[in-house]
């Protein structure tokens, strides 16, 4: 019984110092936010692709979600995030910062774009999306190493 009662008192203050860890973790902040871009793409693809009925106020909350995404994104680049985790970063961010700055600015004009897009119907979401797959693309290509 004590030794189990010495377990779990062990393993709450492992997750208690694991949250801790993960809020002031820069790495993981910024994956999270990527993983919400993803999940946003997914959104927008399920309707160019006619897997989901068409829904304009969701497709525009997609876009809305990518372009507050990138806005936050940049700021989670402090020196020496480039290891110490598990990244994809490319250090060309660190030589770079202004470059990288300028794509991610132009993702969420881009995305702001395809968010207004959405009211006026597929055809109109689909084109302006597709600027925004493009900037995701182009800045992986850039600044970000394959593992
Ligand atoms: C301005 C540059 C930039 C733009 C624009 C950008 N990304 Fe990223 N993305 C990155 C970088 C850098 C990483 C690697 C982050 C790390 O591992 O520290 C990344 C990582 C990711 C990941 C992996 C996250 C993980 O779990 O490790 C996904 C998914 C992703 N991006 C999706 C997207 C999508 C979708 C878009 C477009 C809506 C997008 N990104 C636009 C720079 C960008």
């Amino acid at each position: 019984m004590r030794l189990t009662i010495a377990f779990v008192a062990a393993a709450l203050a492992v997750s208690a110092a694991g949250i801790v860890h993960a809020a002031d973790d820069p790495i993981t902040a910024r994956q999270a936010l990527m993983k919400k871009n993803g999940a946003a793409v997914k959104t927008a693809l399920g309707f160019i692709k006619g897997e989901t009925p068409y829904d304009a106020a969701k497709a525009a909350d997609a876009m809305k979600d990518i372009a507050d995404d990138l806005t936050t994104f940049v700021t989670l680049f402090p020196e020496g995030s480039d290891k110490g985790g598990d990244t994809t970063a490319s250090p060309a961010i660190w030589t770079d910062m202004a470059g990288f700055k300028a794509l991610a600015d132009k993702t969420v004009a881009d995305a702001t774009l395809a968010q207004n897009a959405a009211a006026g119907g597929l055809d109109s979401f689909k084109t302006a999306f597709a600027t925004v797959g493009g900037d995701c693309q182009a800045c992986h290509q850039k600044y970000r190493v394959k593992k």
